[in-house]
């Protein structure tokens, strides 16, 4: 299968999953690392590793839609079968997601449906929550809303600083987020009713 990474940033969460398929725990292909930033330090991370990139502005663009058009090209291009969201930070549109149905994935650093957005470390900690975690989950037309597929929740210490829970949680995502896409890959998850079923044999 071949997987698309979707960056704007840092890319320490694409890095994990370039070192899952180095590894051999993903046995699958990442043709192409997609970002709307061109000075996103993720895009140094794909070249490092010879993977081909595709940089787009949103600028110039009128709408989502046509923004996500160009991007769909390039995808059909490479046969892309998974796409990965890794800290892009752009809403992708309904058109986007109809063509790709149930074949997006996303990572959200908080317990959702809570702290959904773009600050979902920064909102549970001044939020005072005693429990965050991770989601990794599908992509639907809703903002963080999507079938779940995994999830790992992490204490709120006593002495906790926005810092250390940072760690923690990014620490959690780079392990889940690339067992997700292993499960994806090898065909193990169903969704019925929302509700994602994993099926380890
Ligand atoms: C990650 O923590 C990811 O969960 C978050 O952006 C960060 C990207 O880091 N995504 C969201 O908040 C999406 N709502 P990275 O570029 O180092 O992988």
């Amino acid at each position: 299968m071949n997987i698309a990474v979707f960056v704007s940033g840092n890319g320490t969460n694409l890095q994990a999953i370039i070192d899952a398929v180095l590894g051999g725990k993903i046995k699958a292909k990442i043709r192409l690392v997609v970002s709307d930033n061109e000075d996103a330090y993720a895009l140094t991370r794909a070249r490092d590793a010879n993977i081909e990139t595709f940089v787009l502005s949103p600028k110039g663009f009128s709408s989502r839609e046509d923004y996500d058009k160009e991007i769909i090209k390039e995808l059909e291009k490479k046969d892309i079968g998974l796409i990965v969201l890794a800290g892009f930070m752009r809403l992708v549109s309904d058109l986007f997601i109809k063509k790709y149905k149930n074949k997006i994935l996303n990572v959200h650093p908080a317990l959702l449906p809570s702290f959904k957005g773009m600050h979902g470390i920064k909102d549970a900690f001044l939020y005072g929550v005693k429990k965050t975690g991770v989601t990794v989950h599908f992509v639907d037309e809703k903002l963080d809303h999507g079938p779940i597929i995994l999830q790992e929740a992490v204490e709120v210490e006593e002495n906790e600083t926005l810092e250390t829970l940072e760690a923690k949680i990014h620490k959690i995502e780079h392990r889940l987020y690339p067992e997700a896409i292993r499960l994806f890959t090898e065909g193990k998850l169903k969704i019925e009713n929302r509700k994602v079923k994993i099926k380890e044999a």
